[in-house]
């Protein structure tokens, strides 16, 4: 009987061992919203699956592909929530099969209320029939939106609550991504209820500045600064979310052009991703990248820049100075060593930004590398200065060596 008994144990232990886990680093991959909008169909997400592979984006370290809103059919007799028959003619859980051979993970969409933002049918009152259904699907990441939902925050909680404790209920570990754009400072809350990504600004455009923060689209900028101030919230598996990689859309994505928001330059795409990685935002593509230019591809792909993302410590980079249009971050990174970002916001002069290492209370000489241009810039500094071109990000690794 003991025997038996030691046996199970070891049993559950090495199944529980092999459970895939949610990742402590923030989330990477490739979502559909801003590019294809309701336009998705599971040929599209195998091709998506496919060029991930292909392009090295997986060897880089993006794992998630995600299926936005739109993917919706109607409720079976059972209350089981169908996927739209001519998208999804295969059903999820064989696209999900699809994307697991390809050594990914799946993601879908759902909202707090009876309907999602673009109007398909939601999960409000069908938290526990809809988790086992993600669960039964193996899907690996859920995206929960609030439109439709009431306004106060104790209820956007208890939504919250309910659908991450049905989630926890079926047993498969599955990212949780809420998303109620900030307004009700899910920074405060949500990691108690389980999200492990927190939306805080309304939704990114292609654009590097959509002027003033409120008018429910954002450039670039405008997600940055609304970040400013959150950097205590983010920790191992608990990020602020500034909303999906506008990198190389190029003005051609449905949802993220809306509002006149036409491209960016390659230097503003370039700035993203430096921003993103220091903030420890998630960093999900959302580009066609199956198409994806050359140079797009690069400022996704780079290893150095991805690395400050995914940083094992968690820091997010905190705003250190402020002067005009002269910004500079900066976070310490396991094992001692430093991101910083030199950040010009002036939308036509080249600027000189300089930072003195006592500032981050560094007082002995490091050499500096430059994580675009993948060369060391200077050796044994204790300060360093550079020209920063209109809407750059200069992004070095000051080296503990
Ligand atoms: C909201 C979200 C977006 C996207 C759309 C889909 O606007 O913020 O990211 O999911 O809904 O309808």
């Amino acid at each position: 009987m003991k025997k038996l008994v030691l046996l199970l144990f070891v049993l559950i232990l090495v199944l529980s061992c092999n459970k895939e886990q949610v990742t402590d680093t923030p989330p990477m991959g490739w979502m559909t919203w801003n590019m294809f909008g309701g336009d998705i169909n599971e040929q599209l997400i195998r091709e998506m699956a496919d060029a991930m592979v292909e392009t090295g984006m997986k060897d880089a370290g993006y794992e998630y592909i995600i299926i936005d809103d739109l993917w919706q059919g109607e409720r079976d007799e059972n209350d089981v929530l169908q996927p739209d028959p001519t998208k999804f003619p295969g059903g999820m859980k064989a696209l999900a099969g699809y994307v697991h051979s390809r050594g990914l993970k799946l993601g879908i969409y759902s909202d707090a209320a009876e309907y999602t933002c673009a109007g398909a049918i939601a999960s409000y009152g069908y938290e526990k029939i809809d988790a086992q259904t993600f669960a039964d699907w193996e899907m690996d990441y859920l995206k929960y939106d609030y439109c439709g939902a009431p306004e106060h925050r104790d209820s956007a909680i208890v939504r919250y609550k309910a659908m991450s404790d049905a989630l926890k209920k079926t047993g498969r570990p599955m990212l949780f991504a809420i998303c109620e754009w900030g307004p009700r400072t899910p920074w405060e809350w949500a990691a108690n209820v389980g999200g492990n990504v927190w939306r805080t600004t309304w939704d990114i455009r292609d654009i590097w500045d959509h002027g003033q923060y409120d008018s429910g689209h954002n450039g670039i900028i405008n997600c940055l600064d609304k970040n400013v101030n959150l950097w205590q919230y983010a920790k191992p598996r608990h990020w602020n979310d500034m909303d999906m990689l506008v990198v190389g859309l190029k003005g051609t994505g449905q949802a993220s052009s809306a509002s006149g928001a036409n491209g960016c330059s390659d230097i503003e795409y370039q700035s993203q991703m430096s921003l993103w990685s220091l903030l420890n935002s998630p960093l999900i593509a959302s580009c066609d990248i199956r198409n994806i230019d050359p140079r797009s591809l690069e400022i996704l792909t780079n290893k150095e820049v991805i690395a400050i993302n995914q940083d094992k410590l968690g820091n997010q980079a905190q705003r250190i100075i402020k002067e005009s249009d002269k910004e500079v971050w900066a976070k310490e990174l396991a094992g001692g060593d430093w991101a910083v970002g030199f950040l010009n916001r002036n939308d036509n002069e080249i600027l000189e930004i300089s930072l003195d290492f006592a500032k981050i209370s560094i007082n002995s000489s490091r050499n500096v590398r430059d994580l675009w241009k993948h060369e060391i810039v200077g050796k044994k500094l204790m300060e360093y200065s550079c020209e920063v071109k209109p809407h750059e990000v200069i992004l070095v690794r000051i080296i503990n060596r």
